[in-house]
């Protein structure tokens, strides 16, 4: 088997065990923790968990705050996966796990993805510890997951990203944001490869580009689930100004701390939306 059939096994392979772990649940949406937004897993009810190392396909992880855990339960009520951690484009320049995890939940019968991560903020009215729903995105990786040979099974070779974070599901989340009084900001996510945190010099030019937090992940993600027709909604929760806006020294224990810091109301403002999403 050369790679993409041996990718099409573990897609196949994976969303077989997923469907099973399901059991009579259906779920519609899946979600994905970012960098220290895995308290969210213990919120599921109900949880079967599947470790990713089981699951074919799916990445091993290796940083620290991200679980590698499939769960299947409910939330407020709702059928929901929650993957709990993924790979990111500064571990490795493979696709495949990151392809695996969310064609698998596809085939398992979802139809919405909900992003999250830790982001810096490019505006001094996005504060730390504060939400942003994403409504565009900047792909600053250098590199497209979609890159490679092309499997029309899962998406065709060119399609748009347009309204790539769905319309629909933002006016929905916002709507929830106001009802439950979460801060909401909204605007623009531009994804740098890492590991280093930006310079200041990338920060200001990121801002002239017109994107209002930074980090490293979401858009590969996204662009995989809208490839294979998932509908895409995603929030970033602030754990620092970008570098040189502030005097904060940036490193991964801080961004797990501010993260942290706003989970509460990330977890409150999903496990509310949720159930307007599916
Ligand atoms: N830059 C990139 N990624 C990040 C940041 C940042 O400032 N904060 C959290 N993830």
């Amino acid at each position: 088997m050369n790679e993409q059939q041996q990718h099409v096994e573990n897609v196949r392979q994976s969303a077989e065990k997923i469907r099973a772990a399901c059991g009579g649940l259906a779920p519609k949406i899946a979600l994905i923790l970012g960098s220290g937004l895995g308290g969210l897993a213990a919120k599921v009810e109900s949880p079967v968990v599947l470790a990713y190392r089981d699951l074919p396909g799916f990445p091993i992880l290796t940083v620290a705050g991200h679980a590698g855990q499939l769960i299947v339960g409910r939330l407020g009520g709702v059928p929901v996966i929650v993957l709990n951690g993924r790979k990111h484009f500064y571990e490795t320049t493979d696709a495949y796990p990151l392809k695996t995890m969310i064609r698998a939940v596809k085939a398992a019968g979802v139809e919405t993805l909900f992003l999250s991560n830790a982001a810096g903020s490019l505006r001094a009215s996005i504060g730390v510890s504060e939400l942003m729903l994403i409504t565009d995105h900047i792909n600053f990786l250098g590199l497209n997951p979609l890159t490679g040979p092309n499997d029309e099974a899962f998406g065709p070779r060119f399609f748009p990203v347009t309204d790539a974070w769905d319309p629909g599901l933002r006016a929905k989340i916002k709507a929830v944001a106001q009802r439950e009084g979460v801060t909401l900001h909204q605007g623009v996510y531009v994804a740098f490869r890492g590991p280093s945190f930006e310079t200041p010099a990338e920060i200001r030019m990121a801002q002239g580009w017109g994107a209002d937090a930074v980090g490293m992940s979401s858009v590969p993600d996204c662009l995989i689930a809208r490839h294979c027709g998932l509908k895409v909604a995603g929030v970033s929760c602030i754990t620092n100004m970008g570098a040189g806006l502030s005097d904060e020294h940036l490193t991964h224990a801080h961004t797990l701390e501010n993260a942290a810091r706003g989970a509460a109301a990330f977890e409150k403002l999903v496990i509310a939306a949720v159930k307007e999403l599916v």
